[in-house]
């Protein structure tokens, strides 16, 4: 496994290798939900990237950039056993030079629930995605399904944008007790670690609901809120009950639902889905 900081070093080590492409972006700070994708991607390919990157752009103004977990010399560590190929951790300035000004906005389906909470993110994601696609030029993509947001708006900008490459969906990895592995668990105190996994519950509530028939999606996300409601700690920024590729709310379920949320704990914003 080498670590490779800059374009022109990644696309000399790629076309050298030659084969099939897997690659899991990330923002480093791995857990076991970024492991699985990786060991996804080792079954199912020639050769693996793994880029590390805290993209800026995705970032609001006053958010949690400067504070986001950056632990590279750990994160290879972690990554040793899983047979990567190349761990691509470029610098701000490596992607984005002075100068650059060119952006990738995807309009509808960023628009509700995340979109909507956090303006401008799936601009930042979309616009480093598509020069992470150019730069690996990959044969699969894989993304974790916890940000079901993110799954949807990536595979719609890579219809639309006709981009080669196959977005493979990796399922949520969680603890023992529910809560969704996510780099951001670390900002947790003790008893709001102890909270969280309240999301969870109000998910499987839900669900629950689901697999007895209820079919109004107000009745599902009424669910949600009922259990969040008895969490103290929790302040709900949204639940929702959407199609799980428009991500429009729904009035009846016909076929799937995107069961999700986004709550404060504290200082921290969990988010989490079930897809159904
Ligand atoms: O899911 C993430 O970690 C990030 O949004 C991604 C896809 C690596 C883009 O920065």
């Amino acid at each position: 496994m080498i670590l490779v900081e800059t374009i022109s070093d990644f696309r000399a080590h790629r076309k050298k290798l030659g084969g099939t492409w897997g690659l899991v972006p990330t923002m480093g700070a791995l857990h076991q939900g970024h492991l699985s994708l990786v060991e996804r991607a080792r079954r199912e390919n020639d050769h693996v990237a793994v880029s590390i990157f805290v993209n800026p752009t995705q970032f609001a103004a006053g958010g949690d950039l400067a504070k986001y977990p950056r632990t590279l010399e750990r994160d290879m560590q972690l990554l040793e056993p899983y047979g990567v190929d190349v761990v691509f951790a470029p610098s701000s300035d490596e992607i984005y030079p002075p100068h650059f000004q060119t952006y990738v906005t995807v309009e509808e389906v960023t628009q509700p629930l995340e979109g909507a909470m956090r303006p401008g993110h799936f601009r930042g994601v979309a616009t480093v995605v598509t020069k992470l696609f150019n730069i690996v030029q990959p044969d699969r993509a894989y993304f974790g399904q916890k940000d079901g947001q993110q799954v949807a708006v990536i595979k719609q900008m890579t219809r639309d944008l006709n981009i080669l490459v196959e977005i493979i969906v990796g399922e949520t990895v969680r603890e023992a007790d529910g809560l969704a592995m996510s780099s951001r668990n670390t900002y947790l105190s003790y008893e709001e670690r102890k909270a969280a996994p309240v999301l969870y519950r109000a998910l499987c509530a839900a669900r629950d609901a689901f697999q007895r028939g209820e079919r109004d999606a107000e009745k599902l996300r009424a669910a949600m809120r009922d259990v969040l409601k008895q969490e103290p700690r929790a302040h709900v920024e949204y639940v929702s009950a959407a199609d799980p590729n428009t991500l429009q709310e729904l009035e009846v379920v016909e076929n799937s639902v995107l069961l999700s949320m986004a709550v404060r704990i504290g200082s921290t914003r969990l988010i989490d889905n079930f897809l159904l």
